[in-house]
């Protein structure tokens, strides 16, 4: 049978080196789409997205929760993991198994074997949210990669270098991507441009990210 367009994109893999230890899975999570979307539900529903503030009082465009053992929390006082959301002042919803089986697969894809989240934030991405440049590093140590999600609206993920100012590449990130940056990559800068504007099939006006992290 003669392959359709659609059939050829759909065989391509969109799989990025983006640099040493660090790669794009293109469509990695679609398989557990719906399981996905489910388990998100449930843990906002008992832990709500809200805007953090920064230590410097700004408050974050993006909206987050967590769930696992530990939470990344922001506030006047600082970056910190917590094991009690400060909002409902309970511990976070446990770690959906779904999510905690397919971060362990991405990283062992990218030859992180072992991985074993107790943390993932949620970000919930409205349109013109953004989150600048940063690096993760209010993890006790940096031995783990860091894995990272994305659900809904596409969005242009920067990923630098280990210094601020290193050149940055520009990755569209779609529906069912995973990227995974761990080893010489760990501390890699990154971030979010403002998300533009549309409608997802699935999840409407917003761009969910969900990034698993070893905190401890
Ligand atoms: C993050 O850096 O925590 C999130 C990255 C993303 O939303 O893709
Ligand atoms: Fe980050």
């Amino acid at each position: 049978m003669q392959k359709t367009m659609d059939d050829l994109f759909e065989s391509e893999p969109r799989d990025l080196r983006l640099a040493d230890g660090a790669m794009v899975l293109g469509g990695f999570a679609l398989a557990h789409e719906a399981s996905l979307l489910v388990a998100v539900r449930d843990v906002t529903a008992r832990a709500p997205f809200r805007h953090l503030i920064t230590p410097g009082g700004y408050r974050m465009s993006v909206a987050m929760t967590n769930c696992g053992r530990l939470g990344w929390v922001s506030d006047r006082s600082g970056y910190r993991y917590d094991p009690i959301d400060p909002e409902t002042r309970l511990p976070w919803p446990p770690m959906p198994e779904v999510f905690a089986t397919l971060a362990a697969k991405a990283a062992a894809t990218v030859g992180f074997a072992g991985f074993a989240p107790e943390a993932c934030l949620i970000n919930r991405y409205e349109p013109g949210a953004k989150l600048s440049l940063h690096q993760d590093k209010d993890e006790r140590n940096y031995d783990a990669p860091i894995v990272s999600v994305s659900l809904g609206l596409p969005a242009t993920f920067l990923f630098g270098g280990l210094a601020r100012g290193d050149k940055q590449q520009r990755i569209k990130l779609i529906h069912g991507d995973v990227v995974v940056w761990g080893g010489p990559a760990r501390l890699a800068y990154h971030g979010v441009l403002p998300l533009a504007d549309g409608d997802h099939p699935l999840l409407g006006r917003q761009r969910i990210n969900l990034t698993f992290r070893k905190a401890g």
